[in-house]
């Protein structure tokens, strides 16, 4: 028998509950969908398990889906990233059963991971696809049930693709990663931020005039890489894909190989979503004292096994900080365990990139239940028409106006005849 709530403490509800209040008033088109669920009930009766970094903006999107009826159960979609006073004030005062304790072993994680899945779900909301993962390891009895899936993160859709490409993906999932409404935001200015966020808090070193070496190009790195710039530090990218190398080049970063950039960096952040990109041969040639953290969703990119076996000591100076002492006397602090920094040692994205996500999410998992039976087994964006309703509403609630195109301008776009 599985508790029907597994939290830190119960008495961390009220000031959860505040921090929750305090990030929706920067979640309005959360806020209006929110609103419209609870007089239109899309999600009556319906079992959703999600498995979401447990914060307060995600706190708001579960009152959403419950507003909208859903009969949901949240667990953590990574050890660290949990904030204990959101999942306390959850269970007190919404009665959500909560699975996420800041800090737990990685056997209490899957531990959590199952109880959600005990739940039953017929729709399921992954950051990471651990929930997917679940159902086809172990709990392949909720597969006729289920509706479908909605996903998060970059890593997740890869790892739906790679089930879909092996032919074991079992339903249909919402790629809400796919939106420009999520990826264009919370990937780029909300990872950029809260990664810098996550550094600051965790090492309170300057950053201007260091050098701040990012690996990979993507969404989120473009936007670590971004925020480290407007922070005065000088800038290496380090990219496998020659376009995005490109991009970075003529963004004005240096690009090279991340053997010639450790020995110059200060800081290496990682963002690639790939193993081990800083290794054994990484570490043999960072400076004395570099700082090194991550921010991708799994805490695969730095090669920890590696560091510990290279390592004589390792010191705690700060919350968040490991410093390893090599046996060559040189010191290399790692952040965060690895995980993502900006989930380890802040409060991950603001609330403000937040709602356009999770308005995604919200409107995907009704998506999913509008169209039960017709969508095909497979990863799927939502309709550009929902991505850009989002878009607009966001302008709205910022008070930016945009023009609209006159009938002759539709017109033209339309048509083919008219040139030079
Ligand atoms: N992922 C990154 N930042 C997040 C946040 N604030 N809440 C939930 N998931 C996140």
């Amino acid at each position: 028998m599985t508790k029907s709530y597994d939290v830190k403490d119960l008495k961390l509800a009220e000031q959860g509950r505040k921090r929750m209040d305090w990030a929706e008033q920067e979640m309005p088109v959360l806020r209006l969908i929110k609103e419209r669920f609870a007089r239109e009930r899309p999600l009556a009766g319906v079992k959703l398990s999600a498995c979401l970094h447990v914060t307060s903006e995600t706190g708001n999107l579960v009152r959403t889906l419950a507003a909208g009826g859903a009969d949901v159960v949240l667990c953590a979609s990574n050890p660290l990233s949990t904030q204990d006073d959101v999942a306390a004030a959850l269970v007190a005062y919404e009665e959500i059963p909560v699975y996420a304790i800041k800090g737990e072993s990685n056997e209490v994680y899957y531990q959590h991971i199952k109880a959600a899945l005990d739940h039953g779900p017929r729709i399921t909301m992954d950051d990471g696809a651990d929930l997917v993962s679940g159902i086809l390891q172990e709990r392949k009895d909720l597969i006729p049930r289920m509706l479908g899936s909605t996903e998060e993160t970059t890593t997740g859709v890869i790892r739906l693709k790679a089930m879909a490409a092996e032919g074991v993906l079992p339903f249909p999932v919402i790629a809400v990663n796919d939106s420009d409404t999520k990826h264009m935001f919370d990937n780029r200015y909300g990872t950029g931020q809260s990664t810098l966020d996550g550094l600051i808090r965790a090492t309170n070193i300057l950053l201007a005039g260091k050098t701040f070496v990012v690996a990979g190009y993507g969404w989120c790195s473009r936007g670590i890489a971004e925020r480290a710039r407007g922070l005065g530090a000088n800038v290496i990218v380090t990219e496998i894909d020659p376009v995005k190398a490109l991009e970075a080049t003529m963004d004005g970063f240096r690009v090279m190989p991340m053997e010639q950039a450790a020995p110059m960096a200060d800081f290496v952040v990682t963002a690639t979503g790939n193993k081990h990109v800083l290794d054994s041969n990484t570490f043999a040639v960072l400076k004395d004292g570099a700082v090194i953290a991550n921010s991708g969703h799994f805490n695969v990119e730095i090669n920890i096994p590696a560091l510990e076996a290279a390592s004589v000591e390792k010191r705690q100076p700060r919350a968040f900080v490991d410093q390893y002492l090599l046996k060559d006397g040189r010191t290399i602090n790692l952040l965060g365990e690895g995980r993502l920094i900006n989930l380890a040692s802040a409060e991950g994205h603001p609330s403000a990139v937040m709602d356009m996500s999770f308005a995604n999410q919200a409107l995907a998992s009704e998506y999913l239940l509008k169209n039960q039976g017709k969508l095909s087994v497979g990863v799927h964006a939502l309709p550009k028409d929902l991505d850009k309703e989002i878009a607009a509403l966001k302008l709205r609630a910022m008070g930016v106006q945009i023009d609209v195109l006159t009938p002759e301008q539709e017109a033209y776009l339309n048509s083919w005849q008219e040139g030079t």
